[in-house]
């Protein structure tokens, strides 16, 4: 009986662990000794952060392959980091399909000679109290949230150089649950819990996985909270900085994660909200 490759294994050759199993020169190894950008995957790069996040890497020299299911959104994406300079590919992929994971990861490194990075930034999530929650929207939200990043992951790190970083998206929500958002938090407690756990488990690997939990982003997620006005003044209020925050406030922090700065960090989680988590303002 065929069984699934563990971590540490990589499932796009017959190997027994990392780096066995390839006896010959093949398009792989082609396509490596031609690339020496590191080649990075961001899930969710079709708008918001994501997309945000992919822009800055391309800048800084990666070969970013976004992720989304919305083809047309990843290809104006795609389109413009290349006319910015970049080296940008996409992957119309729906995170969910968790089976195609690695199948997914072994294509892109057929195309890309390897991979060196993975920012989990995917995300989803559904309002309301959970006296009242279905099981439709739990399993909508975990699915997207914890088990595909989980198994993306897994097949990600099934192929990924040592040396290679995972960055998770977190939220302020892991630690301070907001009215209304208590499986939101949820999930991303889960998040920052599997960043500790895959942290140790790919520890040997070489491989680092950190967190970044921002605070209020204004992107399309929660559009429709930040045009009321009333939503708008309390997170002025109670943000140290006044504002909320931009796709643009993140992406320094999930770079510095990626990159060779943070070599001796992991399992750590960076907070970007403004000031709002350290703090609780009051009228003096
Ligand atoms: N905005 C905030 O205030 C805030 C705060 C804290 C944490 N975060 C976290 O930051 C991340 C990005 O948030 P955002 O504000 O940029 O959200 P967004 O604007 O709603 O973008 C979400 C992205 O995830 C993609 N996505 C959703 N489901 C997917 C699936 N099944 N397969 C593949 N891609 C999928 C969407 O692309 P498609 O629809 O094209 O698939 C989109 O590109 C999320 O993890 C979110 O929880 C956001």
């Amino acid at each position: 009986m065929e069984r699934s490759p563990a971590v540490g294994e990589n499932p796009c050759y017959p190997v027994t662990g990392i780096g066995e199993g390839r006896t010959n020169t093949d398009a792989k190894d082609v396509a490596m000794m031609e690339n020496h950008d590191p080649v990075v995957v961001v899930t969710g790069a079709s708008r918001g952060i994501g997309r945000a996040v992919a822009e800055d890497l391309a800048r800084h020299g990666y070969w970013v392959w976004l992720v989304a299911r919305d083809a047309d959104a990843l290809h104006r994406a795609v389109t413009e980091i290349r006319q910015d300079g970049g080296r940008a590919d996409m992957i119309p992929y729906d995170i969910t399909r968790i089976d195609d994971a690695p199948q997914v990861m072994c294509e892109l490194v057929e195309k890309a000679g390897k991979l060196d990075g993975l920012i989990n930034n995917a995300g989803t999530t559904r309002r309301g109290s959970l006296r009242t929650i279905t099981p439709t929207d739990f399993d909508a939200v975990m699915t997207v949230n914890v088990k595909s990043l989980l198994f993306l992951t897994q097949a990600a790190v099934a192929v990924m150089n040592p040396g290679g970083a995972i960055v998770n998206l977190a939220s302020l929500n892991a630690f301070d649950v907001l009215k209304g958002a208590g499986l939101y938090a949820t999930t991303k407690a889960a998040v920052v819990q599997l960043t500790r756990a895959l942290a140790i488990d790919v520890a040997d690997l070489q491989i680092r996985v950190n967190a970044v939990a921002p605070g209020f982003i204004h992107t399309e997620f929660n559009t429709a909270l930040w045009d009321r006005p009333d939503m708008r003044e309390w997170v002025e209020t109670n943000t140290p900085f006044q504002r909320l925050g931009t796709p643009r406030d993140v992406v320094g922090a999930i770079r510095f994660l990626l990159g060779p700065d943070s070599a001796f960090m992991t399992g750590s989680v960076l907070v970007v909200d403004g000031g709002f988590l350290p703090s609780r303002l009051w009228p003096l």
